[in-house]
């Protein structure tokens, strides 16, 4: 993967994208939803895993058969929205091994403060991705690539629902090497730092909280 932003446009994905943008959908459909399209989401953000061959027995003949090379990829979720995505893409990749990163909003500073941090062993020899459905000032994700890194990782994509050009920016002005994939790139930020016209909060509708 070269490119730094990748737009998923696929028609599935779009359809699906305005269902969830309707105020008027409900939690359980947003919910499903979700699970839908973030298996579209993981297919494109997988496109180009590394390969190798695995010598096997058709019932027919032995073939080298093309098997995903390396250790099992490593799925990070920044809370809590993050879950709502990586339950699809666990149903895609049932044997990655899955991490959690919290961090809140300090009222004072506005920085991103961590409060949990539980993420797989040998990040270092793992493609890592991080997922949240809301890249919006990108403070939480370049906060938790940086933890990341910290850890290890260097092979790192990052995949949100939807984008705000503000948090595009801050990401490739901070982890130029980690590519984003989305399914729309939206206009801008509110005063409040949600994406417009964006789908309002996404934790919320998700799991039905205000
Ligand atoms: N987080 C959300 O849930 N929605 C936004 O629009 C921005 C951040």
């Amino acid at each position: 993967m070269t490119d730094h932003l990748t737009i998923v446009n696929h028609p599935l994905v779009q359809h699906k994208l305005s269902l969830m943008r309707d105020k008027d959908t409900s939690t359980s459909s947003f919910r499903r939803l979700l699970r839908e399209i973030s298996l579209l989401l993981a297919y494109e953000v997988t496109r180009n895993l590394a390969m190798t061959t695995r010598r096997i027995e058709t019932p027919m003949e032995p073939m080298d058969a093309p098997v995903l090379e390396g250790k099992k990829l490593a799925l990070i979720s920044i809370l809590r929205a993050g879950n709502g995505l990586m339950d699809g893409i666990l149903e895609l990749i049932p044997a990655a091994r899955v991490g959690f990163v919290g961090l809140y909003r300090d009222p004072e500073t506005l920085q991103p403060v961590q409060y949990y941090c539980k993420v797989p062993d040998a990040l270092d020899s793992r493609m890592t991705i991080v997922v949240d459905p809301m890249l919006a000032t990108g403070n939480s994700s370049v906060a938790a690539i940086d933890l990341l890194k910290a850890q290890g990782a260097t092979n790192i994509r990052f995949l949100c629902l939807l984008a705000a050009p503000e948090g595009v920016a801050r990401m490739k002005a901070a982890h130029p090497d980690v590519p984003i994939v989305t399914a729309s790139l939206d206009s801008h930020l509110n005063d409040h730092g949600y994406i417009v016209p964006g789908l309002g909060d996404a934790g919320d509708r998700m799991f039905g909280t205000k």
